[in-house]
């Protein structure tokens, strides 16, 4: 299916976004690695968050909705030998590698054709240094086979700025002898640490190293999950483009190591501001309000930076075809190894608009403003390249195709109808 889309006047409006994707799998794995029950409110009713809920059940764990809508989770044993498919989620597939590694016999773990092309050595490589057997696919992809057992802790100086790979290791040393630290050069989003500590693990922070002792129980508790700052991201940028627009992203995370893209945008000269500050969760949300506003080029290597926006440089990319000067963005190389390779599907669909793009096997270079024309664009068979280029269509001239639109559900299933509630 595709989806035909085309400029609009205005955007106006209040809007809570779906649940945090990247919490809401840590909502649900770290509940089926604690003790007692764990309750969740607000959960994301993204596709990604079903197959993390489906490989669980799969794995012998309760996890059902109850009456009042918060979801209830709990494991009493789990299965010895298990096959778990993760569908387009990479966090399920590198968190369950983490969280089977100590716990389960025999896991395979398998997914969709782009989930069997992203890498998984990256996981695989410290979890086998913990004591476990990890058979990846030729080429170190899915489908794997984790062979769990006793484990021991490890320090593990991370390779690559990726949470996924962190909380892998935290969730296997949860359940290893003595204590395993992680150590990152760049910081990545924390909320696996933040949680653990909620549920009582034994786990410090200094610096840049995170230890979890092993052994130690956790607890499951009550939390809400605020709506994700990564789905907000494409209101927020709408709103700065489309002229005359004023938007409210209403109790969205706003957790520091997700939110590089507010500054950057304020830098540009968008006026994108937190407005109301909900402290008492446990992460941070706020009430976003962004207006349009007329943008200056920015140039962004800050690895920090890069990873705390890493999946917001596809509507970067938007916003920068409408800025004034060259924007640059270095260092972004892991973004070859999301859901599609999204420097190149931005620079085929911009171009294809009109967009003066140059790409780098690390980035790209955007000149601008360029007035956007409308085309035929593909999702690439990825959720947030269909929700930039749905942000292009709204401010380029003619309409816009963009096809295999339904991807959306991966993590936004009623995003379509949350943009079409705002225009004026
Ligand atoms: C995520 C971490 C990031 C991010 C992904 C979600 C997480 O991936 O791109 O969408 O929830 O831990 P990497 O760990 O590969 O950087």
């Amino acid at each position: 299916m595709s989806r035909m889309l085309a400029k609009v006047e205005r955007l106006e409006g209040i809007l809570k976004v779906p649940g945090d994707k990247s919490i809401s799998h840590r909502a649900l794995i770290l509940g089926a690695a604690a003790r007692g029950r764990q309750i969740i409110e607000g959960i994301s009713d993204a596709a990604d968050i079903q197959s993390t809920a489906e490989a669980l059940r799969a794995m012998g764990c309760f996890v059902e909705t109850m009456p009042d809508g918060r979801t209830m989770v709990f494991a009493h044993a789990l299965r010895a030998d298990v096959r778990a498919d993760a569908g387009n989620s990479g966090t399920t597939a590198r968190l369950l590698a983490g969280f089977v590694a100590g716990r389960i016999a025999r896991c395979e773990i398998t997914g969709d054709a782009s989930l069997c092309r992203r890498p998984m050595r990256r996981v695989a490589e410290p979890l086998e240094r913990m004591g476990a057997r990890v058979s990846l696919s030729d080429g170190g992809t899915l489908p794997a086979v984790v062979e769990g057992g006793a484990l021991h802790g490890i320090e593990y100086e991370m390779p690559v700025a990726s949470a996924q790979v962190k909380s892998a290791v935290l969730l296997a040393g949860l359940s290893a002898s003595g204590s395993t630290s992680v150590i990152e050069t760049t910081p990545t989003r924390d909320h696996t640490e933040t949680m653990l500590r909620a549920m009582g693990a034994d786990l410090k922070r200094e610096n840049n190293r995170v230890t979890i002792r092993g052994g130690h129980p956790i607890d499951g508790i009550t939390l809400t999950v605020p709506g994700d700052f990564s789905s907000a991201a494409f209101f927020i940028v709408a709103a700065l483009l489309v002229p005359s627009s004023h938007v409210v992203l209403s109790f969205t995370g706003v957790n520091p190591r997700r939110t590089a893209l507010l500054d950057v945008l304020r830098r540009m000269g968008g006026r994108a501001t937190i407005e109301a500050l909900h402290n008492e969760e446990l992460e941070p949300a706020g009430d976003i309000a962004a207006s349009y506003s007329p943008l200056q080029a920015v140039e962004l290597d800050d690895p920090a930076v890069v990873a705390s926006m890493i999946d917001e440089i596809p509507i970067f990319a938007v916003a920068a075809t409408q800025a004034s000067g060259r924007s640059v963005i270095r260092g972004a190389a892991e973004l070859r190894h999301k859901e599609s390779d999204r420097i190149d599907a931005m620079t085929t669909n911009l171009r294809a608009m009109g967009a003066r793009i140059e790409a780098f096997a690390d980035g790209f270079a955007i000149e601008g403003p360029t007035p956007l024309r409308g085309a035929r664009v593909s999702s690439f068979g990825d959720h947030r390249i269909a929700m930039a280029m749905a942000v292009a269509a709204l401010i380029a001239e003619g309409p816009t195709e963009i096809t295999d639109d339904s991807v959306v559900a991966i993590s936004y299933p009623r995003f379509f109808r949350d943009l079409a509630a705002l225009m004026r």
